[in-house]
């Protein structure tokens, strides 16, 4: 099954090389034509049964997408076996090697994990670079990368994964690969000179990453104390987390005050219509078989969620593959130490049915039976945002459940306090007496204790 959806003459530029930056796909210099190619091998078990080719070919496209190349295509791949120099058989492998050339490709993604022996030799039959699953989900770590945790585990990954790179034998390719601007020309002093930068800072690495995780408990801390209760956007790659995102903040008022020090672009505090305010948080993409190389970067990128007041699980639910994804997000979660069990004072979990304008009939009955039934399953689609008031309400609902009840007179003269409580806090009943106004009224736990320290310490 072969996707060459892009048209564009072959007399156009392709995109260039260089060894600036940091990132394998120098995606500032020029937009690289890329193709992915997902090879599997037939009437083996694949590492996850339940997954198509078809289906594990798409999530690497969106992969792909997702760093700002040109995506000119994919193609599934089937093999007898694989070949332990060049993966592919030569046939398949001469086949690719003129699609290539006639499509100015410059990158083919191999969605699969290759020797670096497998990659050189790749490189040399293709003409083209080439790299691996393990190296394209990492351009998407080192881009995501929100705490000072998460960045170094995702360098620490790199670098290791460099490290296994460093080969004899380098080809023009190899040279011209922009890895972290510093690996040379050819030759064994040079590859022992890079070997010792990359050990050196693999060791600096490993010091600072101890200092944080010791200071993390502080850090959670400090956390502890955001203005309002972090409400986390999680789910698969494609799910359409940032759709979301983007439309819940674009929709909502923003809060009106950035105190948070740690917010980031990828947090954003809003308030909902019923003046309660929160912040929203979007993390980065789950993904299939995430290799084993990756899996402590990927945890130390998702550490927020650990402190989310509500947990938003946003799913591709018009996706074939909907509920094996959804497996692996509760599994990864529960692993990460996210209790999910609200039972049992657990976080609480709401299921964002998403795409639903893209649902086939028998799709859309099931998910809105769900949500019938369970006031913490929603459906809607982020895109058309049909739906995305049920979420907000949800959240609300769910977040309402802390709040406190608090009986309390204010003097008239608090006209600061008074209008706080206008603004903040759910007022259920008001009375005028002789020291001032009574209000009755529910508040959400955390922005009362801001509230209260902001008072009691005016700076
Ligand atoms: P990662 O950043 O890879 O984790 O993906 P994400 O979960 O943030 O997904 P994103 O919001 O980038 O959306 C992925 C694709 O799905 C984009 O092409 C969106 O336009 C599309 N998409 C998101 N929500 C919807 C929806 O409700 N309906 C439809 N039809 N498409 C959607």
């Amino acid at each position: 099954m072969t996707d060459r959806s892009d048209d564009r003459s072959a007399d156009q530029p392709g995109g260039g090389w260089s060894t600036e930056g940091l990132g394998y796909l120098q995606k500032k210099v020029a937009r690289q034509r890329v193709f992915v190619v997902h090879p599997y091998v037939k009437d083996q078990p694949q590492p996850s049964i339940s997954r198509s080719p078809e289906g594990r070919l798409e999530e690497a496209k969106g992969l792909a997408i997702a760093i700002e190349i040109d995506l000119v295509g994919g193609e599934v791949i089937p093999l007898r076996g694989i070949r332990p120099s060049t993966y592919l058989g030569t046939g398949k492998l001469e086949e690719l090697k003129s699609f290539a050339a006639n499509n100015d490709i410059d990158l083919i993604v191999f969605d699969c994990e290759l020797s670096p022996i497998q990659q050189r030799n790749l490189e040399r039959a293709l003409e083209v670079k080439v790299i691996d699953r393990t190296a394209l989900i990492l351009e998407i770590f080192g881009d995501r990368a929100s705490t000072k945790e998460g960045e170094l585990q995702v360098e620490l990954a790199h670098l290791n994964y460099q490290r296994s790179r460093l080969v004899r034998s380098w080809t023009h390719l190899e040279r011209q690969r922009g890895g972290m601007g510093f690996m040379g020309g050819p030759g064994e002093t040079q590859i022992e000179a890079d070997r010792r930068i990359i050990a050196d800072r693999i060791t600096r690495i490993k010091r600072q990453l101890e200092t944080v995780t010791r200071t993390r408990t502080l850090h959670r801390a400090r956390r502890q104390k955001a203005p309002y209760p972090v409400v986390a956007l999680v789910g698969y790659t494609n799910a359409g987390k940032s759709t979301l995102f983007n439309r819940l903040t674009d929709a909502t008022v923003m809060a009106e005050d950035m105190l948070f020090a740690t917010l980031d672009p990828t947090m954003r505090s809003i308030q909902l219509p019923s003046g309660r305010k929160i912040i929203l948080s979007d993390t980065v993409g789950f993904v299939s078989d995430l290799p084993t190389m990756l899996v402590a970067a990927f945890r130390a990128t998702l550490e927020e969620v650990l402190e989310a007041d509500v947990i938003v699980h946003v799913r591709d639910a018009a996706h074939d593959e909907s509920d094996v994804q959804k497996e692996d997000v509760e599994h990864v979660l529960a692993e990460l130490g996210v209790n999910l069990d609200s039972e049992a004072d657990g976080t609480p979990v709401i299921e964002a049915l998403n795409k639903a304008d893209l649902m086939v009939d028998e799709q859309r009955i099931v998910a809105e039976n769900r949500a019938q039934r369970d006031e913490k399953v929603v459906t809607l689609s982020g895109l058309t945002g049909e739906g995305c008031d049920s979420l907000v309400d949800a959240i609300d609902m769910l977040l309402s459940v802390r709040d406190h009840r608090i009986e309390l007179t204010v003097p008239y003269s608090e006209g600061a306090t008074q209008a706080w409580l206008h603004a903040n806090a759910k007022i259920l009943n008001e009375e005028h007496g002789e020291s001032g106004i009574t209000y009755n009224f529910s508040v959400d736990p955390i922005a009362w204790a801001r509230f209260k320290r902001k008072e009691e310490n005016p700076d």
